[in-house]
């Protein structure tokens, strides 16, 4: 079977871009990734494109004096490569409504809390700030407001005592490294479908939630 087309968006360091990379580096995923897009120039998770062979494009937003012409530009670059899936992993801008129409159920985004919790920045000091005693991580698919739209997978992590934002965010990264590949392989295999603003997997009327590794 065809592999899915998978166009891979960052504006850093592109951790979770390197675990989508390992994951499609199987013969046997179901997913392949055919392009890499930054928005910034100095993003480190270019060069990991770069290292595995992956053509990696800088489309700078502030090239485009609107956020239309920006979004057109990522559109014509993903119509491209004939992109069927865009991931957005750890992509730091928002798209016009018009975009994120067009590409209904085709933007899944990953988010360092569990969504609806906690959306936006900062996530982690104000999890610490919140007192929650649980966080985690959710990968979804993209709606236009920020961080919100149907969950597809999330994993729980636990807050610990003397956590600090960092302690916390490695550990939720861990996480992020285990779910964002597993969402791709569910997205590739045609499990996933969402109804009305609700995910199914296999049929089933609600997301797969992974519980926290032991290890994580
Ligand atoms: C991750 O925590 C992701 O959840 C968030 O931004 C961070 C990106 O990290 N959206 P990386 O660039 O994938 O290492």
């Amino acid at each position: 079977m065809a592999r899915l087309k998978v166009a891979v968006l960052i504006s850093g360091r592109g951790s979770n871009l390197q675990a989508l990379m390992t994951a499609c580096a199987d013969p046997a995923f179901p997913a392949e990734i055919v392009q890499v897009i930054s928005n910034r120039p100095d993003a480190a998770g270019l060069a990991r494109a770069t290292a595995a062979g992956i053509p990696a494009a800088v489309i700078d937003h502030r090239d485009y004096g609107s956020r239309e012409e920006f979004d057109a530009a990522i559109d014509a670059a993903l119509t491209r490569v004939s992109a069927g899936l865009m991931c957005l992993a750890g992509f730091m801008r928002l798209f016009s409504a018009g975009f994120v129409n067009a590409w209904r159920d085709k933007i899944i985004n990953i988010h360092p809390s569990l969504l609806p919790a906690f959306p936006g920045r900062n996530t982690h000091e104000r999890v610490l700030a919140a007192g929650a005693l649980v966080t985690g991580c959710t990968v979804h698919f993209v709606r236009p407001e920020m961080d919100s739209g149907p969950v597809i997978l999330q994993a729980a992590v636990s807050v610990e005592p003397g956590d600090t934002p960092e302690s916390l965010a490695a550990r939720v990264l861990k996480a992020e490294h285990r779910i964002y590949p597993e969402a791709v392989r569910l997205i590739a295999e045609g499990r996933v479908q969402v109804m009305g603003e609700a995910v199914t997997i296999d049929g089933a009327p609600a997301p797969k939630v992974l519980p926290a590794d032991p290890n994580g």
